[in-house]
């Protein structure tokens, strides 16, 4: 007997992350259309469980430090405490208000909103709950779970995953974060604003060892300013439960004792009894393979987001899901960049990075074929006032373009808009140099980074 149909679309999306609900959005603008299933709340990690919260938590944190650190602006306060229900509370306030937004986005004619878990169970249907949804495409957006490693079990209270992190009720005494990346970074430094003892373990020689080394290393100096204590290139051993806590064990056998351990290395795809590999789909390591127009080569299979390899960013997602609503459509897209894609890390102080580090572009083009250039915030008036310390790196071809820009310092996030714009349209310096930015401003530092690797610097100590 044959199942019950939900219907037929042209596109049938499996996932209502940043991926699948970009690429819905955009299909329904294009008039194609579209069930949308997820079997959790629309909007998927990154509103629920990922960037939103957890930005949420690091701005409650750069509070409490701006609070402690008042006097040095002639400003008194006292940090009294720091009340986890109601930073939860802003925190969930946050997550709802744009929950409701998105939610209200996707209530459309074309849209089709289906609540359960779904499977595909043949080239162009997805089964749930045994009703069929049959779509001339499938897209598939399934996302990401937070990783651990062989023998490294997250229990959720003492061995914790950044989901529990994101809803504990009190500021643990003291944690250990294994994985000094980018949600190990952001944790540690969240937990030491809000007074906790933490202690990074990570494998690699340095912190936020994706990034330009120059960048890792003034995290590190700025890390060891506010007393979060790191140890780096030693990979972690174990965990065993202690009366209160959890003791670490790494390499070598060193220990640290915490009242938790939270797990941040790495996020995988969520790939896994989904029917993928039954429909003829090729999976590497977890991952979902497709050609550069994202394409799983099986019918006309799609797919966007985490479970594709390659960085695993909201906005990422985002615009490979517009990409692929807009191929279907028949639009035609340009592929997208992947080293075209910013990165910011939201610790304090922030990291933005776009392109190439100077290593990468070195081995790249060859060493003799690029010039670097670090403009200090020190010069910078908006920084001195914000009295924020760090600096902005562009990594140039010789006569030729920009191929990378790094950044680090207190809110460098925001113009990394700025730095992608230059990097994708493949500015000169020198073009961008020509360009007036407005005083005073922390972006004076980039345009001021680029009057100096033009050539003609204005407020840059050599
Ligand atoms: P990650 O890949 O950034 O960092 C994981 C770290 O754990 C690595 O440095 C790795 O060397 C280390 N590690 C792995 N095994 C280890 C071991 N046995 N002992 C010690 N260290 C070990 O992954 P993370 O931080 O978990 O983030 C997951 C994903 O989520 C990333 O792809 C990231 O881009 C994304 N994300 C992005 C954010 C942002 O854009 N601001 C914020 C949070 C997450």
């Amino acid at each position: 007997m044959s199942q019950p149909n939900g219907g037929n679309f042209d596109i049938v999306i499996l996932g209502a992350g940043s991926g699948g609900y970009a690429a819905a959005l955009r299909a329904a603008e294009l008039d194609l259309s579209v069930a949308l299933i997820d079997k959790a709340e629309l909007g998927g990690t990154c509103l629920h469980r990922g960037c939103i919260p957890t930005k949420a938590l690091l701005h409650a944190a750069e509070i409490a430090d701006q609070t402690r650190e008042s006097e040095q602006f002639g400003v008194k306060a006292d940090l009294v405490g720091i009340d986890m229900a109601g930073v939860n509370a802003y925190k969930d306030g946050v997550v709802s208000r744009l929950y409701k937004g998105l939610t209200g986005l996707l209530k459309q004619d074309k849209i089709t909103i289906v609540a359960g878990e779904g499977k595909l169970v043949g080239k162009d249907t997805v089964e749930v709950n045994g009703r069929r949804y049959t779509g001339r495409n499938v897209i598939l957006a399934t996302g990401s779970y937070s990783r651990t490693i062989p023998g490294l079990e997250i229990d959720g209270t003492r061995v914790i995953a950044s989901e529990h992190a994101l809803k504990l009720d009190r500021v643990p005494s003291s944690a250990i974060v294994l994985g000094g990346g980018v949600i190990g970074v952001e944790f540690a430094s969240v937990w030491k604003s809000f007074g906790a003892d933490v202690t990074i373990i990570e494998a690699l020689p340095r912190l936020v060892a994706a990034e330009d080394e120059e960048i890792s290393k003034a995290v590190e100096r700025a890390f060891r300013k506010r007393k979060i204590n790191f140890k780096v290139g030693k990979p972690f051993e174990k965990v065993e439960h202690t009366e209160n806590g959890v003791r670490a064990t790494i390499a070598g056998g060193e220990t640290v004792e915490a009242e938790v351990l939270l797990v941040a290395v790495g996020r995988g795809p969520t790939t896994a009894n989904l029917g993928y590999e039954e429909q003829g789909i090729t999976i590497d390591r977890g991952f979902v393979i497709t050609n550069e127009r994202l394409h799983t080569g099986v019918g006309n299979i799609y797919a966007v987001g985490d479970i594709v390899p390659g960085l695993q960013l909201a906005h990422r997602g985002f615009q490979q899901g517009i990409f692929v609503a807009e191929e279907i459509a028949g639009r035609n897209p340009a592929p997208i960049d992947e080293a075209g894609i910013p990165r910011v890390t939201y610790c304090d102080p922030e990291v933005a990075s776009m392109g190439l580090t100077e290593a990468k572009a070195k081995e790249k083009y060859g060493a003799d074929k690029i010039t670097s250039y670090n403009y200090n915030l020190g010069g910078n008036g908006k920084s001195q006032i914000l009295k924020t310390a760090g600096f902005v790196k562009l990594v140039r071809l010789n006569d030729g373009p920009v191929l990378g820009v790094h950044m680090v310092g207190a809110r460098m996030g925001e113009l990394v808009g700025e730095a992608q714009l230059i990097y994708n349209w493949e500015a000169f310096p020198e073009e961008v140099a020509q360009l007036v930015h407005a005083h005073p401003t922390q972006n004076e530092a980039l345009g001021e980074a680029f009057l100096a690797l033009a050539g003609k610097p204005l407020h840059a100590h050599s």
